[in-house]
């Protein structure tokens, strides 16, 4: 399959890329920074392109068999669009080359989910005022972003992940139409389930991935949030 990634160059993007390949895909890695991309591989093609010019991106999303997008914005108080109208984007090119099968990033963050299970108290603390200050124009965008894909008519699938952490192999994490569990994703588990759905056709979904081995203490990824943006 050919599978085209938007956000390659990113933390998560990289690893789906890898995997996609690893899986025997061609692999279409959009980024802004072309000349940054970290690896060759004979069935990697890098594109570059920034999602929100919609000319740049038709020839790119045109052939694919499915698209996945892994965009991110640092927090920021400004207005956030780039989920939104980048999302719009993708969408709008690959229904005008028949594309239809769309796999997106998006995030608990931005639809804290009552009953929650496993969520540590300091999260359950910590995430309303992450996501009602530093976090709320990105976690707004991402809101509307969620709007377009399920009014895209696509094939598509919505992936929320908890709070991103790395380590150094895909875990048994549990993923589906199910509640998260605790509070943290690995890239590497996210970037494993992104392939997968990016191969399965002909369903329209919105699904949670946790990852329960090994995960950052509460504390840990409070003072990362705190003093960084991301
Ligand atoms: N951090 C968390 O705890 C957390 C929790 C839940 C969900 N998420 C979501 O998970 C996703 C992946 O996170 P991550 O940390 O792996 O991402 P990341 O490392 O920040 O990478 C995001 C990528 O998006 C690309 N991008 C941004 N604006 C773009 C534009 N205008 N045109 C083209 N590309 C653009 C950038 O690529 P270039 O600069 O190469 O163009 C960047 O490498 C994000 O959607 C994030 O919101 C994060």
């Amino acid at each position: 399959m050919r599978i085209v990634i938007f956000g390659a160059n990113g933390q998560t993007g990289l690893l789906a890329t890898r995997r996609a390949l690893d899986a025997g895909h061609t692999a279409v890695a959009v980024t802004r920074r072309p000349g940054d991309f970290p690896f060759t591989d004979p069935a990697l093609i890098v594109a570059g392109a920034d999602v929100r010019d919609a000319d740049a991106i038709t020839d790119i999303v045109g052939g694919a068999d499915a698209v996945v997008s892994t965009l991110g914005v640092p927090f920021t108080r400004e207005p956030v669009d780039t989920y939104s109208k980048g999302t719009a984007n993708i969408v709008g090119a690959m229904q005008s080359s028949g594309v239809t099968r769309l796999v997106v990033v998006s995030s608990t963050g931005a639809h804290p989910a009552k009953g929650r299970t496993g969520a540590p108290f300091a999260l359950r603390v910590f995430e309303p005022v992450i996501t009602k200050t530093i976090g709320k124009t990105v976690y707004d965008d991402i809101r509307r972003m969620e709007s377009v894909v399920r009014g895209s008519g696509l094939d598509w699938t919505i992936v929320r992940p908890s709070g991103l952490f790395d380590l150094p192999q895909v875990t048994e994490y549990v993923a589906g139409e199910v509640d998260p569990v605790g509070a943290f994703t690995s890239r590497g588990d996210l970037a494993d389930y992104l392939v997968a759905l990016a191969i399965r056709q002909g369903r329209e979904d919105t699904v949670t991935i946790s990852t329960t081995a090994d995960n950052p203490t509460m504390w840990q990824m409070i003072r990362r949030e705190a003093f960084k943006s991301a």
